[in-house]
C-alpha cells in the first residue's frame, strides 16, 4: 500500500526538486515549450539552449532561462555543463521536417545527428543522471503496424535514420560509460506554441495557417493516408517526469495517440473548429509513409494510462490558440541541397523566391542568455 506523504516528506520532496537543474535544447520550440512548463511545474530549474532557428522566445516562459545558441557549437554545449552541472538533459532540439529531410541531408546529419553527439558527449563528461531524447516513429519506415518497439528499424528517410543514430548511440553510450537515457519516439503532436508557419510539417498547424490566410487546404496525394494525431500535453507531461520513472531507464517508448485518422477526416475536423467549409487542393501524391499508428503498450505499462484527449478536443484548443495568435509568414527552406523529385508545390516556390546561396550552416552570436 502506497504510505500517504506526512508535510516533511512533501517539503522535502520538492525541496530536493527544486534543486534538480535541466537543460531542455528546443525549449523554445513547440513540445519542448510545453516539456519546460511541466518541469517549472515541479520546481525543476530550467535552462533553455535553442537557436530560435524553429522556435520563439514568447514561447519560454520568464521562470525560465534562456541561452540562444546551438547544439553544433560543442565549446558552448560544454561550456554550459560546466557552469550548471545539470542533472538532466532534455534533448529536443532538430529540424523535423521528415518529407524535407532528403533534399537537406548534410543540414540534416549536422543538426539533427553531429548536435546530438554533442549533448551526449557533454553529458557523459558531466555526469548527467538522465538523457532524455525525443525520437520519432521516423525509425520505423513503412509497412510495420502497428509500430512496436521490439520490431527492427527501418527508416526510409534522413531524419529517421539521424534519430536511429542517436538512439544506438545512447544506448552505446549507456554500455561504455553508463550514462542512462530515456528515448521516446512521438508521433504527429500537435497543440499550442507549434509553428503553424513551417510548409514543411505539422499538417494541422498547416491547415489552420491557411485557413486563416483565406486559402485552399494543401494535401499531397488523394488524402488516405492517415496518422494517428497526438495532443501535446500527455505526451509533454510523461517525457519530463520519464527521469524519475525507475522503470523507465535505458529503455524506448512510443507515445501518442492510437486512433490514426486520414488526413482527408483531419481537414474536415480542422475545418470544423475554425469555423469554415475549406476548399482542398488536392497535389501530386510525395514520397511518404502512407499510414503510421503505433503501439502503446509500453509506455502504459510503464507511466500509467494517460489522459484521453480527443482528435476534436485538442483541436478545439490549438484553435483556440491558432485564432488568438493569428497566421504566421511561411518561408521557404534557404539551403536546399538537391532538389531533384522534390515535390512540385516545394520546387516552384523555391523558384518563386530567390535564395541566398549560403553554402554553410547558419551561425548564431555568441551564445547570450535573452
Ligand atoms: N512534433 C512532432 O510531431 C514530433 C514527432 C516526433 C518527434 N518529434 C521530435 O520532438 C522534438 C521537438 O519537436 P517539435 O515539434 O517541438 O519541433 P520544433 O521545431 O517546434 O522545436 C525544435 C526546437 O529546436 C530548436 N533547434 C533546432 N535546431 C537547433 C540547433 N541546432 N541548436 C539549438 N536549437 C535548435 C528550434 O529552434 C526549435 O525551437 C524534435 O526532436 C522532433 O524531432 C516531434
Amino acid at each position: 500500500m502506497v504510505r500517504p506523504r506526512n508535510e516533511a516528506e512533501k517539503f522535502f520532496s520538492i525541496n530536493r526538486n527544486s534543486h534538480m537543474k535541466c537543460l531542455v535544447t528546443g525549449g523554445a520550440g513547440f513540445i519542448g515549450a510545453h516539456v519546460v512548463r511541466e518541469l517549472l511545474a515541479k520546481q525543476f530549474q530550467v535552462v533553455v539552449l535553442d537557436d530560435l532557428s524553429g522556435g520563439f522566445r514568447d514561447n519560454v516562459p520568464d521562470a525560465a532561462e534562456l541561452v540562444r545558441g546551438d547544439i553544433c557549437d560543442h565549446d558552448l554545449v560544454d561550456r554550459l555543463f560546466a557552469q550548471h552541472g545539470f542533472d538532466y538533459v532534455y534533448h529536443l532540439a532538430a529540424y523535423a521536417a521528415e518529407g524535407l529531410s532528403h533534399f537537406i541531408k548534410r543540414y540534416n546529419y549536422n543538426n539533427n545527428l553531429i548536435g546530438s553527439v554533442n549533448l551526449i558527449n557533454a553529458a557523459v563528461n558531466h555526469d548527467v543522471k538522465s538523457f532524455v531524447f525525443t525520437s520519432s516513429i521516423a525509425v520505423y519506415g513503412a509497412n510495420q503496424l502497428p509500430m512496436r518497439e521490439d520490431m527492427i528499424p527501418q527508416p526510409e528517410d534522413s531524419y529517421g535514420i539521424a534519430k536511429l543514430g542517436v538512439e544506438q548511440e545512447l544506448k552505446c553510450s549507456h554500455e561504455m560509460f553508463g550514462l542512462d537515457y530515456v528515448i521516446f519516439r512521438p508521433h504527429n503532436v500537435y497543440g499550442e506554441y507549434q509553428n503553424i508557419g513551417d510548409r514543411y510539417r505539422n499538417v494541422i498547424g498547416i491547415f489552420m495557417n491557411q485557413i486563416m490566410q483565406g486559402k485552399p487546404l494543401t494535401i499531397f496525394g488523394d488524402g488516405t493516408q492517415s496518422r494517428a494525431f497526438s495532443y501535446v500535453g500527455p505526451v509533454a507531461a510523461v517525457i519530463a517526469g520519464s527521469p524519475e520513472v525507475d522503470a523507465a531507464r535505458n529503455r524506448v517508448f512510443n507515445i501518442g495517440a492510437d486512433q490514426p485518422w486520414s488526413v482527408n477526416e483531419l481537414a474536415k475536423a480542422v475545418g470544423q473548429v475554425m469555423g469554415v467549409e475549406p476548399q482542398i487542393d488536392y497535389l501530386p501524391a510525395r514520397n511518404e509513409v502512407l499510414h503510421a499508428y503505433s503501439d502503446h503498450s509500453l509506455v502504459k505499462e510503464c507511466f500509467g494510462q494517460a489522459e484521453d484527449v480527443s482528435l476534436e478536443d485538442g483541436l478545439e484548443i490549438m484553435a483556440k490558440w491558432a485564432l488568438k495568435h493569428g497566421a504566421r509568414v511561411t518561408k521557404p527552406f534557404a539551403n536546399i541541397e538537391i532538389d531533384r523529385n522534390m515535390p512540385p508545390s516545394w520546387r516552384a516556390q523555391l523558384k518563386a523566391t530567390p535564395i541566398p546561396v549560403v553554402d554553410t550552416l547558419p551561425t548564431f552570436e555568441n551564445p547570450s542568455t535573452v
